[in-house]
C-alpha cells in the first residue's frame, strides 16, 4: 500500500485559488474578448470560419500541447484564449449565417463565468439554493406565457436532444397502464413524427428500445409540413403491425428547412386517439415571444409537452433548453428513482429537488441567465431578437427572388432560408464558400439534391451583408468548374 503523502503546501493552493491570479486572468480575458468582439462585429477578418483540414488542426494542437507541458508555469499558457479565438468559428461576425446556434448576448458571458465559478450543482435544492427556485419561478412563468395553462411548468436541461427524450419518457409512463419505469417495457411502442423531423426524435425512440419501427415517419407536403390526412393511415398501419402508438410529435420548426407542422391539426388527431402531443420546438418555439411571428405556432398551447432551446433564437449560450409540461406533475413521470442520499421524500414530487425531473444529476446553473432576462425584460428582448432574425431571413428571401438564376425552397416562416443556384453546382459553391469564406453558410439535401442553407442568427446581418452572401456565391460560381 502506498504510504500517506503529505498534502501540498497551502501556499501552492493560495497561488492557484488566489485573488491576484483571478483578477489578472480576468483583466486579460476581458481585453482579449473585447478585441474579439470588436474585430468580429466589424467583419475585421477575411473569414468567419478559419478553414483547415481536421487532421492538420489536430496535429497543431498536439504539438502545442507538448510545448505547454515543457513550459508549465501557470494553469494555462497565457495565449491559450487568443489561440482558441483565432481558430474558432466567429458567430459574432455578421457574415455568420450557418447552423442554428445563438450568437450569445455578450453580457451573458459574465453570468456564465460567474455560475461556473459558483458551480452549484443543482441536482438537489441544497446544491442550488438560489438557482433552483429561480428555475421553478421562471419556468412556470414562461410555460404559462406560452398558453399551456395554470398547471404548467417545466425544467431546464442541457439541450433539445435530451429534452425530447425526457418528454417521450414522460409520455410512456403517463400513457401506459403499467409502471414502465419499474417493470420495463414489454409493449412495442411507436411515435408519429414528420419525415423531416430532427434525428434526435428517432434516436430517443431507439434509446428507449423501440427500434427502427418505433419511429413512424409521416409524409410531408412540398413545404415540409406533415400532411394531416396521412396521420390516420400511418396510425392504422402501425396498429396492424402490432405497434402501440403513444405520441404524436410536431416539429416547430423542422431543422433543415424551417417548416412548422400544423399544430392544431396534430392536436386534434392526438385528442381523437388519446395520444400524448409533444412539440419539438427546439428551434422555433421561441417565436412565441414575437407578436409578428407566432402565428405558425398556433396550437402549441394544446401540447402536453414542449421543448424549446434558449440557445438557438434567444441569445443564450449553449446548452440551455426548456422542457415545458401542461401538467407540471407529469414531469415526475419521466424518472422515478429512489435515491435516499439525495431526496427528502422518496418518490414524491418535490419541485425543489430538480434532478427528480431531469436526466442530469449535476447540471449547470442554467436558470440564472434565463431568469435574469425574463426578470429584467420580460418577453420584450426576445421579441425584438426574433423579429430581427426572422426579418433578416425574409429580406434575404426577397433578395433571392429578385435575382435571376436562384431558386427559393419556401418563403421563410422562421430565420432559416433554403435556396439554390439553378446554374451552378450547389455543393461546389458551398465547398468554395466554406474553404475560402468570408461568409459562413451551410447546406442540406432534399430528395438527394443539394440546397444551400442560411440560418440568420446574428442580429447585425444587415441587408447589405446578406446581399454580399449572394454576390460572393455568384463570384464563386463564375469561376467555373
Ligand atoms: C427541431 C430540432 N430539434 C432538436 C434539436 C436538437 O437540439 P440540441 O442541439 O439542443 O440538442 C435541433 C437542433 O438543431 C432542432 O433543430
Amino acid at each position: 500500500m502506498k504510504p500517506f503523502e503529505k498534502p501540498t503546501n497551502p501556499s501552492h493552493w493560495s497561488n492557484h485559488y488566489g485573488l491576484e491570479r483571478f483578477q489578472k486572468g480576468g483583466h486579460q480575458t476581458l481585453e482579449t474578448l473585447m478585441e474579439y468582439l470588436r474585430i468580429s462585429q466589424s467583419q475585421g477578418l477575411d473569414y468567419v470560419l478559419p478553414f483547415k483540414d481536421p487532421n492538420a488542426r489536430l496535429e497543431m494542437w498536439r504539438q502545442e500541447m507538448q510545448k505547454g507541458s515543457d513550459a508549465r508555469n501557470g494553469l494555462v499558457r497565457g495565449d491559450l484564449l487568443s489561440r482558441v479565438l483565432e481558430r474558432s468559428n466567429h458567430l459574432h461576425d455578421p457574415r455568420y449565417a450557418g447552423h442554428q446556434v445563438a450568437v450569445p448576448l455578450p453580457e451573458l458571458a459574465w453570468i456564465t463565468a460567474a455560475t461556473a465559478l459558483l458551480n452549484n450543482g443543482m441536482a438537489i435544492d441544497e446544491m442550488g439554493p438560489a438557482s433552483s427556485p429561480m428555475e421553478e419561478a421562471v419556468m412556470r412563468s414562461i410555460a404559462q406565457y406560452m398558453g399551456l395553462g395554470d398547471e404548467a411548468s417545466g425544467i431546464l436541461c442541457h439541450g433539445g436532444t435530451l429534452a425530447n427524450l425526457t418528454a417521450l419518457l414522460a409520455a410512456r409512463q403517463c400513457q401506459s397502464e403499467r409502471d414502465e419505469w419499474r417493470e420495463g417495457t414489454t409493449e412495442k411502442y411507436a411515435v408519429l413524427v414528420s419525415e423531416q423531423a430532427h434525428y434526435c426524435v428517432d434516436r430517443a425512440v431507439r434509446v428507449m428500445g423501440w427500434g427502427e419501427e418505433g419511429t413512424i415517419h409521416v409524409p410531408v407536403d412540398a413545404s415540409h409540413r406533415i400532411r394531416p390526412e396521412a396521420l390516420e393511415t400511418a396510425f392504422s398501419e402501425a396498429q396492424s403491425k402490432g405497434l402501440k402508438v403513444l405520441s404524436v410529435v410536431g416539429s416547430a420548426c423542422t431543422t433543415s428547412s424551417g417548416a412548422f407542422d400544423d399544430l392544431n391539426a396534430l392536436a386534434d388527431f392526438a385528442n381523437s386517439k388519446g395520444l400524448w402531443f409533444h412539440v419539438d420546438g427546439a428551434h422555433g418555439a421561441a417565436q412565441i415571444f414575437s407578436k409578428q411571428h407566432r402565428k405558425p405556432l398556433e396550437g402549441l398551447q394544446r401540447a402536453d409537452s414542449v421543448a424549446m432551446d434558449f440557445h438557438k433564437m434567444l441569445g443564450i449560450p449553449a446548452l440551455c433548453t426548456g422542457l415545458f409540461y401542461r401538467r407540471s406533475k407529469d414531469a415526475y413521470s419521466a424518472f422515478s428513482q429512489d435515491a435516499d442520499y439525495l431526496y427528502e421524500q422518496g418518490e414524491q414530487d418535490e419541485w425543489w429537488n430538480l434532478s427528480k425531473r431531469t436526466f442530469e444529476c449535476t447540471k449547470r446553473m442554467l436558470s440564472v441567465a434565463v431568469y435574469g432576462i425574463w426578470e429584467q425584460h420580460g418577453a420584450e428582448l426576445w421579441e425584438s431578437l426574433v423579429d430581427q432574425l426572422v426579418g433578416n431571413a425574409q429580406a434575404f428571401a426577397a433578395n433571392i427572388e429578385s435575382r435571376e438564376g436562384w431558386e427559393l425552397f419556401a418563403s421563410p416562416q422562421s430565420n432559416i432560408v433554403c435556396f439554390r443556384s439553378t446554374q451552378w453546382d450547389n455543393a461546389l459553391l458551398r465547398k468554395r464558400m466554406v474553404e475560402r469564406g468570408p461568409h459562413y453558410i451551410v447546406k442540406t439535401e432534399f430528395g438527394g439534391e443539394t440546397w444551400l442553407r442560411c440560418t440568420f442568427q446574428n442580429p447585425f446581418t444587415t441587408e447589405a451583408v446578406s446581399t454580399s452572401i449572394l454576390d460572393r456565391l455568384e463570384a464563386l460560381g463564375r469561376e467555373g468548374d
